[in-house]
């Protein structure tokens, strides 16, 4: 089978051998608030913050060819012209390599007997891009060659960037002093930032206007200076400023010339801004160069990125019999649990960076996957969307990073919501112990004044659901539950309406939901167990309002093989052996099987039964069967979407961990690792059919109903990094934080029941070897700071 790269675990890389991969294959840099999105053919762009309104490079989205913009290096070698990255000249080159680190990308392209290595990363500790460009003359005549450099400046906000023309073709503005382009654009009135692209040498030549360098009619493929040779040390005013600095190199036999390059951000206090009337203060910028101007310098950066991640790698370590799931467990889901808890669903290659920011169920659900890692983060990022909550329990969907306020932009009302809220918190307190996270005062909306403690919060969430039970005593749906796509009070027939800020009838509503119902179940436990510990005395009515639901979901929920869906605004079941299309659907029986609804009856097992039989396909568990063929009104997007893909039938890998966990929940072994193999990328062996990242879970696989079963798209950014970090190291591995200790309790086929665990737990580090027969059962070890060897025989 055709591939296109392969894992190197022992330098946790993936390494990319083809620059013509099924569809950019990318990588993500940065740790603090500067982080950068890098193909493996070094496109992609950068920004500090927010992707929306602190955008530093410009980027075409679906643009053609596919990953228009990046940062380029171009060598003019004679006549021939390439990248190290083969794009976007496309010159064939005599040999290429990407690989993909954590937070570094290393792309080398060889020529002709020249070999180009060039490694990028974001440095801690500084708002900057790294590039550093290595040539080397691998042959044996002396070689005259030039080098460019190529970035393309964003006009900060990336969304009137690529709107608002008659303004910004005016705008653009740009300094050039000593090694450095500036980019000022807006810096002489409201902004206090501005972005600079450097070089640790000084230059033979540069251009700073788009149109000079490229030429009119030229693309990113044929810049018309590179092909002269030349510069035109062009200054833009206005249209579109761009840096691109030259170099003409003499390389004898053997020789190497290195190039450090700064691509960085700057933000300047108010009164500081200019050293001379319309003059910049570079002060920042050049500390900045300062910091990078010599190898050693940028040696010893790189070596504390690699010292970072491999700290947070050796958190939690596997050594089993399979080297797929090895891989996936040390290196590639715990790295995709950081991206996404930087990211959210703000910035990809699938999500612009403009539409969306950090989602409350969605940042929620990713402290899931690094609560161990990085508890320090995600106790601010708890406290964080706590201050976006309304008083009656509802929230914003999303806040923006840089302002982290709320806004209504994709939605409000949905009342899965505030539950999302006790379940981070929650992981959180197990994972660290630090129950006085919930002493912590937080406003409402963000308002001063409003603050009450988080553990109130948590409270009010919880009674938002009990304040908005609908006619069988279940929750209602408001605007969607998890799945934002069923939408049941929109009722939309205008195309011009968005689903999820559409709510055109919601009064005297019937729509309940089932997966809701599940999840206050299950995290209403936990909330309960949480306010024992704390000797609060609201637990016992915690308890009853979760054992009034689970009587609710057995009376009016479950439909005899399987649990429902919902009820529609009429009353009307969804997810049902009466309905034609759409019988059955995974979010409840993922979240009642988790929740163990009716498990001593029989239900958990039929349920999971039913979804193996009716859900599982080659690729996974699709979300419904039988997929939605029409659009049905009454449902909302569900049903907009064409059969097997996104909500409407795709494998929805973000919801196939709640049934794994399900399964182990039931102790069905079997069921639970056939189900996290078929999503999990290490296991995929078809890359051309995937497309996607084969290090990177997706958001959704193409299902059963689809034109190309087994298709990956959405990569990256998905609450299935969180949930498959879940599933796999508490349900399957066994490894369960608890409050006061460690519960190991395995899932596993027996044959794959010998492994070591290294694990990070508060101030103790376990050295966990468990030998599993198969059989149910669980240790419990108690908290103890120091280090400790276990031997554990199940
Ligand atoms: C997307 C959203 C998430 C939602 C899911 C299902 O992944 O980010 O919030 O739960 O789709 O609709
Ligand atoms: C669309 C997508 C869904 C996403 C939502 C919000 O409905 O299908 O996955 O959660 O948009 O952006």
């Amino acid at each position: 089978m055709e591939t296109f790269g392969h894992f190197e675990d022992a330098s946790r890389e993936y390494v990319i051998t083809r620059p013509d991969t099924p569809w950019p294959w990318i990588n993500y840099m940065g740790t603090e608030d500067f982080f950068s999105l890098i193909s493996n053919t070094a496109g992609g762009y950068c920004f500090c913050r927010d992707a929306k309104f602190r955008r530093i490079l410009r980027y075409r989205y679906n643009g053609v060819p596919m990953d228009a913009g990046g940062r380029y290096y171009y060598i003019k070698d004679g006549d021939s012209v390439w990248n190290p990255g083969w794009k976007p000249c496309k010159t064939t080159l005599d040999s290429y390599e990407c690989r993909h680190g954590m937070g570094y990308s290393r792309i080398k392209g060889c020529k002709d007997g020249l070999e180009a290595d060039a490694l990028f990363f974001v440095p801690i500790g500084h708002r900057c891009e790294v590039h550093r460009i290595r040539l080397t003359n691998t042959g044996s005549a002396p070689k005259r060659i030039q080098l460019y450099s190529f970035a393309e400046w964003c006009l900060w906000n990336a969304s009137t960037d690529m709107e608002n023309f008659q303004r910004n073709l005016s705008t653009g503005e740009v300094e050039v002093e000593g090694k450095v382009i500036y980019h000022k654009t807006e810096y002489r009135e409201r902004r206090n930032h501005y972005a600079f692209f450097g070089v640790n040498r000084p230059f033979d030549g540069f251009d700073t206007d788009r149109e000079t360098f490229i030429g009119m009619y030229n693309g990113f493929e044929a810049p018309q200076q590179v092909l002269s040779g030349k510069s035109g040390n062009s200054l833009a005013h206005g249209w579109s400023p761009i840096a691109s600095h030259r170099f003409d190199i003499g390389l004898e036999p053997g020789a190497s010339e290195e190039f450090i390059f700064v691509l960085g951000y700057v933000e300047n206090p108010s009164d500081k801004k200019f050293v001379a009337p319309g003059v910049i203060n570079k002060e920042a910028a050049l500390r900045m160069m300062d910091a990078f101007a010599a190898p050693e310098q940028v040696d010893a950066a790189f070596a504390a990125l690699k010292a970072f991640w491999d700290g947070l790698m050796g958190r939690f370590t596997l050594q089993s019999d399979v080297p797929e799931l090895d891989r996936t467990v040390n290196i590639w889901n715990q790295y995709q649990c950081m991206i996404t808890f930087f990211f959210s669903r703000s910035a990809s290659y699938f999500e612009s960076g403009i539409g969306r920011g950090m989602g409350f169920r969605d940042s929620n659900q990713d402290l899931a996957g690094i609560v161990h890692l990085i508890p320090e983060r995600a106790r601010q990022r708890i406290l964080d969307i706590a201050a976006t909550q309304f008083p009656d329990g509802g929230c914003y969907h999303q806040y923006q990073p840089l302002t982290k306020r709320g806004n209504n932009d994709i939605g409000g009302g949905f009342n899965d919501d505030p539950l999302w809220l006790i379940f981070g918190t929650v992981a959180y307190i197990r994972e660290t112990g630090d129950f006085g996270i919930l002493d912590e005062r937080v406003p409402f909306d963000n308002k001063p004044g409003t603050e009450v403690s988080l553990l109130d919060h948590l409270k009010i969430s919880f009674k938002h659901v009990t304040d908005n039970l609908g006619p069988h005593g279940l929750p209602l749906i408001g605007r969607a539950d998890w799945n934002d796509c069923l939408n049941l009070n929109c009722f939309s027939d205008n195309p011009d309406e968005s689903f999820q800020t559409t709510e055109n009838k919601s009064e005297g509503s019937k729509a309940e939901s089932l997966m809701i119902a599940g999840l206050f179940v299950a995290e209403g436990r936990d909330f309960a167990e949480l306010l024992e510990r704390i000797g609060d005395s609201g637990a016992a009515l915690v308890r009853e309002a979760v054992a009034n639901m689970e009587t609710a979901v057995k009376k009016h929920g479950w439909d005899g093989e399987w649990f429902l869906r919902a009820y529609d605004y009429y009353g009307n079941k969804i997810g049902s052996r009466e309905c034609e299309e759409g019988k059955i659907f995974i979010e409840s029986q993922g979240w009642c099987t988790m929740a163990r609804i009716g498990a001593d009856e029989g239900l958990c097992d039929k349920a999971l039964d039913s979804a193996c039989k009716l859900l599982e396909c080659e690729h996974g568990l699709v979300l419904n069967t039988p997929a939605y063929t029409s659009y049905i009104k009454d449902y909302g997007e569900i049903s907009s979407y064409p059969g097997g893909y996104k909500e409407n039938a795709g494998i929805f890998c973000h919801n196939n961990p709640w049934v794994i966990i399900g399964e182990a929940m039931a102790g069905r072994a079997d069921d639970a690792w056939r189900h996290y193999c078929k999503i999990t990328p290490a296991f995929c062996k078809d890359q051309n059919l995937r497309k996607v990242e084969p290090y990177a879970f997706c958001q959704m696989v193409a299902g059963k109903d689809a034109a190309k079963p087994g298709e990956g798209k959405n990569s990256w950014l998905t609450g299935t990094a969180a949930w498959t970090w879940k599933a796999v190291s508490e349900a399957i591995l066994g490894i369960k934080p608890q409050f006061d200790g460690l519960l190991i309790e395995p899932c596993i086929p027996a044959r794959y029941g010998n492994y070591k665990i290294h694990r990070r737990f508060r101030e103790a580090e376990y050295d966990i070897t468990i030998r599993y027969s198969g059989k149910a059962g669980s240790v419990f070890i108690p908290y103890k700071p120091g280090k400790q060897e276990l031997e554990i025989n199940l």
